[in-house]
């Protein structure tokens, strides 16, 4: 998993932090909400959008760092449901600085190994994004070293409800017993079904709320907050994350002597084992 630096596009002194970690304690899924921008361009009496353009240009870095150490997949909280009520130029311009990261991007994410994929209300979006996005899914399709994962016009509970309308058509259907309606199968029904649910869930700029943001997956996700804006979070900002994740001790409610009292996140098996 971890290169000679040769092949590394990451500094040396990022690759030793990398080198601090535990390789068996790398988290598989991390999902990350990705605040502050508006308050990062208000402290400099920039317009918001400034904000959001120097957000983008955070995230290329924190995909090289993921995969880099093993990270399997990296959700991260690009637009909420919610969102759709900021003001309509904000709106718009989110959406085209999401087109934009889309098309300037996708050369590097083939080069690189990495599968770009999208959860959320998509038809939703601009009709121009939508083609934007099927068109950098279909190109990333074969990437391998790590998903990138964009929640986009995503809201947790939307997507709850939309699993439970699906799985009372099947019900409804007789292709679905009522009794076979069991956790794995409501998981089965969000659009997060191919991944592991979040290890590690990073919010940054300190607001302590998840904001609609998978609300089923993050049952048992560690949490880590900082008051970093977004567009001031660094790839060392992401490895004290991990840092931080790995020195936590996850019970899934069993007592610490159950779980053999050391400190380290385990990594997980879906809550089965021993
Ligand atoms: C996060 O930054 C980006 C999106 C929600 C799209 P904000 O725009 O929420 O920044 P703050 O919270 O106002 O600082
Ligand atoms: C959450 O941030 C959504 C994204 C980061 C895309 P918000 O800034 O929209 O969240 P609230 O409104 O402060 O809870
Ligand atoms: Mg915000």
């Amino acid at each position: 998993m971890m290169r000679a630096v040769a092949d590394s596009p990451l500094s040396q002194e990022l690759l030793d932090r990398i080198a601090l970690l535990d390789p068996e304690r790398v988290p598989r899924h991390v999902a990350i909400i990705m605040d502050g921008n508006g308050r990062w361009a208000q402290r400099f009496t920039l317009p918001r959008l400034d904000g959001h353009r120097r957000g983008a240009e955070v995230v290329e870095g924190i995909v090289d760092v993921g995969k880099e150490i093993g990270v399997e997949v990296l959700t991260l909280y690009s637009f909420s449901t919610e969102n759709w009520s900021r003001p309509k130029l904000e709106v718009a311009a989110l959406m085209q600085i999401l087109k934009g990261y889309l098309k300037k991007m996708v050369p590097k994410m083939q080069a690189k190994g990495v599968r770009l994929e999208a959860i959320g209300a998509i038809d939703a979006l601009p009709h121009d994004v939508q083609k934007t996005l099927a068109w950098a899914r279909a190109e990333t399709a074969a990437g391998e070293a790590i998903v990138l994962n964009l929640a986009l016009s995503y809201s947790g509970r939307q997507e709850i409800t939309a699993a439970a309308r699906a799985i009372a058509a099947e019900v409804a259907a007789g292709t679905l017993r009522p009794e076979e309606v069991d956790e794995p199968c409501v998981a089965r029904h969000l659009q997060t079904a191919p991944y592991p649910d979040p290890d590690l869930m990073i919010r940054t700029s300190g607001e302590l709320r998840l904001s609609n943001f998978l609300l089923w997956q993050l049952a048992y996700a560690e949490l880590y907050v900082t008051d970093t804006l977004w567009p001031d979070f660094t790839t060392a900002d992401f490895l004290d994350a991990i840092r931080a994740y790995q020195g936590r001790e996850r019970r899934f409610g069993r007592t610490g002597e159950q779980i053999g009292g050391g400190r380290g996140a385990t990594r997980p098996g879906m809550g089965d084992e021993g």
